[in-house]
């Protein structure tokens, strides 16, 4: 059967890190027996720019029809002035959204060979492997009411609503509990149940679920302790389960301790197992068209889309062992090149990954 990919390229480096990605989908389909067809579709300052909306029509009805969406990413200064809802994250979050994409998987996993371009010491970060599971379509970004209103004083208040029903809570934690029982067994849940009732409920609703999977050990830390324990002893970390926001905030933190930002991918889930594909790194407008970005967070998220939705760990493992044969090889972009060491750019690292597949 013949798998449909949707790839939505959105703004700054998208383009350029999504065009080797799909040079590596290329080989794979040419040399590796892979049978998929690709199409394409704007989102983000693309799509406000295509068709007047950063999620437009077309996209979403496409991204519908396919078993997997690969994302490069979305944003852009020349946005910003934008009315909100227009704005090009609101095409990423609206898909999320539409398609429920509630489980947000983000490996943070060290290379060997990338020991030394984390900015913590290698004894820290060496055999890093820790999997952040982000609840996607719930929480802040999501909870109602919120805006920015004036007062009767003329003061203007903005507010967020951060909401969780138990069904939301309920369908990650089996997630995150699916995936521990496929790792080290081990799961860390992460709030604020010091401070927010919601994060009372999350607990609550951890712990319930956590009685059909006696074999995991599952934890609970404040995000604030989390935060600090990340940079401080990453590796006590298996599986960490954890609200919309505060997975935004320490999976960015987690990608530090893998050398680079650029180095992490993401798959987000729904319910029928279909999937949206993307690295956890943003549009990066200052590097944007220099042909210098970091292509293999989004190299390893086909890897991730091969896995989870097609099914191939066959040739996910063949991609993942690409790029580590590429690190091996010395070949660094900027972002992990130390200082006076020689980067490649976007391409020519998109091109080795290639000739490494075999
Ligand atoms: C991420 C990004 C997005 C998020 C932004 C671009 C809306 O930071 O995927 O981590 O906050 O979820
Ligand atoms: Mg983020």
């Amino acid at each position: 059967m013949t798998h449909k990919i949707l790839v939505l390229p959105g703004d700054g480096i998208g383009p350029e890190i999504i065009a080797e990605a799909v040079k590596v989908i290329d080989v794979l389909k040419s040399r590796h027996g892979l049978d998929v067809e690709l199409d394409e579709a704007a989102i983000g300052g693309a799509g406000y720019d295509a068709a007047g909306h950063p999620l437009p029509e077309e996209t979403l009805a496409k991204a519908r029809q396919v078993d997997a969406v690969l994302l490069g990413a979305v944003g852009g200064p020349q946005y910003d002035a934008l009315e909100r809802a227009l704005r090009p994250e609101r095409g990423l979050l609206g898909i999320r959204k539409e398609l429920g994409l509630f489980a947000n998987l983000r490996p943070a996993l060290l290379y060997p060979e990338l020991a030394d371009a984390s900015t913590l010491k290698r004894e820290v970060v060496e055999g890093l492997d820790i999997m952040i599971v982000r609840e996607l379509t719930g929480g802040i970004y999501f909870g109602e009411p919120r805006g920015i209103c004036t007062l009767e004083n003329g003061e203007r208040e903005g507010f967020n609503t951060l909401v969780y029903s138990e069904h939301e809570i309920e369908r990650i934690a089996r997630v995150a509990y699916e995936t521990a029982m496929k790792r080290g067994k081990r799961l860390c849940s992460v709030d604020k149940a010091n401070v927010l009732e919601v994060s009372e409920l999350w607990r609550e609703v951890l712990i319930r679920v956590g009685r059909e999977y006696p074999e995991v050990e599952l934890d609970h830390m404040y995000v604030d302790n989390a935060a600090m324990q990340l940079v401080r002893a990453p590796k006590q970390f298996d599986v960490i389960v954890t609200t919309n926001m505060f997975g935004d905030i320490l999976s960015d933190a987690a990608a530090m301790l893998t050398g680079s930002i650029g180095m992490l991918p993401s798959a987000s889930l729904n319910e029928k197992g279909q999937g949206m594909y993307e690295p956890i790194h943003g549009s990066a407008p200052d590097i944007a068209g220099q042909g210098m970005a970091n292509p293999l967070a989004t190299i390893l998220s086909v890897a991730m889309l091969l896995r989870h939705s097609l099914g191939n760990a066959e040739l996910a493992e063949r991609v993942e062992k690409a790029v580590g044969a590429v690190l091996r090889q010395g070949l660094r972009t900027a972002d992990l090149a130390k200082p006076g060491e020689s980067a490649v750019g976007t391409a020519a690292m998109g091109d080795a990954v290639v000739a490494a597949l075999g």
